[in-house]
């Protein structure tokens, strides 16, 4: 079996998701998919360099220049399309797509959230400000979750979940950290494969 799932990651800033993904490609953790386009709706995306590091083809779409959510979604399906893509991994991309662009890839779209959704999630809750909400809480267990993408934000069908102690002397900062360590870059990769080996049969 040589055929692939065409993977496009979708990015707005460091990339760490994406280089986990990487990683993981080179490791063998993902075998049934392939990293082929990653796209950015921010520039200077340190994300990008980690793509271009590896050959990873690039696009960038800024909804500012594009004029409209319409036409800068527009412009991510023309780049999927041309592209053959046949899964849109959102890693730490933070611009909320609308129903027409998330209705079009039905089961076809996957997100890595930092907490153990139901909890601090929805709209409003991305990067830091989730780990200043738990902390806020006052919880003892966060997480991170991997989950389809539908018309709600975060409110998709969950593919895996992985809990993350947290500790007393915890800030946003070293709680993001070890979220992302022991949790976000291993259940991330492990749905794509998930996913790709479904998709390939
Ligand atoms: C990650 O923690 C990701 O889970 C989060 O942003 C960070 C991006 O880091 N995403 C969200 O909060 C989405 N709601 P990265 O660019 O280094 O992968």
């Amino acid at each position: 079996m040589s055929k692939k799932a065409k993977i496009a990651v979708l990015v707005s800033g460091g990339g760490t998701n994406l280089q986990a993904l990487i990683d993981a490609q080179k490791s063998g953790v993902i075998s049934s998919g392939e990293i082929t386009l990653v796209i950015s709706n921010n520039a200077n995306a340190y994300a990008l360099e980690r793509a271009s590091k590896e050959n990873i083809k690039t696009a960038v779409f800024l909804k500012k220049e594009l004029g409209s959510q319409e036409a800068f979604e527009n412009a991510i399906k023309n780049a999927l399309t041309e592209n053959e893509i046949d899964i849109i991994v959102l890693a730490g991309f933070m611009s909320i797509l609308s129903e027409s662009f998330t209705s079009a890839y039905p089961k076809r779209i996957i997100n890595v959230h930092p907490s153990l959704i139901p909890s601090f999630c929805g709209k409003g809750f991305y990067g830091l400000r989730v780990h200043e909400a738990a902390l806020e809480k006052g919880v003892k267990v966060t997480g991170a979750t991997v989950h389809f993408v539908n018309e709600i934000p975060d409110g998709g069908e969950i593919i895996m979940q992985k809990a993350v102690d947290i500790l007393p002397e915890d800030t946003a900062e070293t709680l993001q950290k070890r979220v992302m360590e022991n949790a976000e870059w291993i259940i991330l990769p492990q749905s794509v494969e998930k996913v790709s080996k479904e998709i390939i049969g």
